[in-house]
């Protein structure tokens, strides 16, 4: 029998492993303004959406805020951003909770995350949905006596999971919510449940009970124009790079990441997915890189190549006519678009190697 030879890790390896890593990285100075979670601390545009948004909570002064309001629009167009901004500079009337529902696959588990961001203990599946949603009830009206507030907005992010927990009911849940908005506004507390979602919560499939409860207060954050990407590509390049990144390369990222509707995730990801690959390679072998990927891959890996030749290379128009007829376009980014991503950077960085 032959046994494969077992190839030893050695220190010396794991040294050339951090040493190509660090050369990756080189071009980098702060690489946390390219993170897609982080917060910015000035936002560029959506004064608009900020206006509206501000318009349902400022009317608590007056006495009474409308009980939901739907945030919606398309992957990367800032919803999460300006709501948290919002939110976070207007502590003087309301006191907020943030919920990204993405960490739970069940409404049970979505009310418990709500739960634990409110600091409260978790409940167990067997406990009920009505006692954790009296809890988030019990925990609001605590945190409000402790800042001496009268309204409380509670954020839930990609609330659009809840529809997809299949044996859950979404409008009984919704229901409860609005039902538990009631009883603080009969203590003399205001509750507004802001929800966001890529499409309008009107549009999904709710009971007409729930739908007439929650009236129809909505933001729709437009997707970005190729100018408003590149506006933020700017802002974030001066502070994540290095050296001042080349006003085409920047230009040609906003493009792509307008290409289907103006993404800001994506052309930030594609940005730092260029500049991670920007390590010296020639124009000739970046091309034999692409070649190599599988034809799932090909349209991103593309996409990034090409960016990271703009940092390397003056040729951009060469580079541009590489690309194939046959690459797919449009809703590729539009699913799971982060593992997508991450899974064709493996295999860039593995072709690399
Ligand atoms: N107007 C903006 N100003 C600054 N950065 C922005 C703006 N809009 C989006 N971004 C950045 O783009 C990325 C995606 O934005 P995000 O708010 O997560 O989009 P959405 O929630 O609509 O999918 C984040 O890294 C965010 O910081
Ligand atoms: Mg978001």
């Amino acid at each position: 029998m032959i046994y494969a030879l077992q190839v030893e890790l050695t220190r010396k390896d794991l040294d050339n492993i951090r040493r190509k890593i660090t050369k990756q990285n080189v071009v980098f100075s702060d690489k946390r303004f390219l993170d897609s979670l982080f917060l910015p601390s000035n936002i560029i545009g959506r004064k608009n959406e900020a206006e509206q948004f501000l318009a349902h909570i400022e009317s608590a002064r007056h006495g009474l805020v409308v009980p939901l309001v739907s945030v919606y629009g398309r992957s990367g167009s800032g919803k999460s951003t300006l709501i948290k901004f919002v939110c976070q500079n207007i502590t003087d009337i309301a006191s907020f909770a943030f919920v990204n529902l993405r960490k739970s696959k069940t409404i049970f588990g979505c009310a418990n995350l709500i739960l634990s961001e409110l600091g409260a203990a978790l409940l167990k599946s067997a406990e009920g949905l009505n006692k954790v949603v009296d809890k988030i009830g019990e925990s609001i009206e605590n945190t409000l006596a402790l800042e001496n507030k009268k309204l409380f907005l509670l954020v839930m992010d990609e609330y659009d999971v809840i529809f997809s927990d299949v044996r859950g009911k979404p409008s009984d849940f919704v229901y409860k919510l609005l039902t538990l908005e009631e009883n603080l506004r009969e203590k003399g507390l205001m509750l507004c449940i802001i929800t966001i979602s890529n499409n309008a919560l009107i549009d999904y499939d709710l009971d007409d009970r729930v739908k007439s409860r929650m009236g129809n207060s909505e933001v729709f954050f437009a997707p970005y124009s190729k100018d408003n990407v590149l506006g933020i590509l700017h802002d974030r390049a001066d502070k994540a790079f290095s050296k001042k990144v080349d006003d085409e390369v920047l230009q040609y990222c906003a493009e792509l990441s307008s290409s289907d509707h103006g993404d800001a995730r994506r052309a930030l990801d594609l940005l730092r997915l260029s500049g991670e690959l920007c390590d010296g390679k020639k124009i000739q072998e970046s091309m034999d890189i692409v070649q190599k990927v599988p034809a799932p891959y090909h349209n991103i890996a593309f996409e990034v190549v090409l960016t990271y030749l703009l940092f390397t290379e003056r040729n951009v128009p060469t580079a541009k006519q590489h690309k194939p007829e046959s690459t797919p376009t449009v809703t590729r980014f539009e699913v799971q678009s982060e593992s997508y991503q991450i899974q064709t950077l493996s295999y860039l960085h593995t072709l690399k190697t």
